[in-house]
């Protein structure tokens, strides 16, 4: 009797799971939002706290957070394996700003990363520096 109750919250359970993209998406959008305050107390402080906010806060601002989460894969790599994958280096850092504007494939599947060309270089490195913060 216990399980025809349960069965639909499963059966949900296991779609929601299941299908990539649509209303799951959004949930992801709202949950990754909500979590943000906490992934920011996780950075170190000081200087380096106030320049990742920054770049969370452009990151906010801008397409990104259509396909990526910090740490959930959406239609790009989650942020936080971006930073488990790329040391913090100027060079790394320099790499992946002109990446995020020219924008990009071939590095984590087949799907490109839309160019964003009109955002400033200043700003795409403020978010580099966020995201490669989050280990
Ligand atoms: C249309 C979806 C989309 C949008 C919008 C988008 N990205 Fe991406 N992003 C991707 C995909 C897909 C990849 C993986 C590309 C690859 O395989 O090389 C990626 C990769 C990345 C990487 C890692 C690049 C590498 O070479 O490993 C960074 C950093 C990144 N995105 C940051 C951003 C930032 C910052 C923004 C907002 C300005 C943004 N992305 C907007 C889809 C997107």
């Amino acid at each position: 009797m216990r399980m025809r109750f349960l069965a639909p919250f499963v059966l949900s359970a296991v779609f929601l799971a299941a299908c990539g993209g649509g209303k799951n998406t959004e949930k992801k959008e709202e949950a990754a939002s909500s979590e943000a305050p906490v992934d920011n107390s996780m950075v170190k402080a000081g200087a380096a706290e106030a320049a990742a906010s920054k770049g969370a806060a452009l990151i906010e601002q801008k397409d990104c957070k259509t396909c990526h989460k910090v740490d959930v894969k959406l239609v790009g790599p989650a942020y936080k394996e971006v930073a488990a994958k790329y040391e913090a280096t100027d060079a790394n850092i320099d790499m992946l700003v002109d990446k995020v504007i020219a924008g990009g494939s071939g590095h984590w599947g087949e799907v490109a990363m839309l160019p964003h060309p009109d955002l400033p270089k200043d700003d795409a490195k403020e978010m580099v520096k966020y995201i490669l913060s989050l280990k």
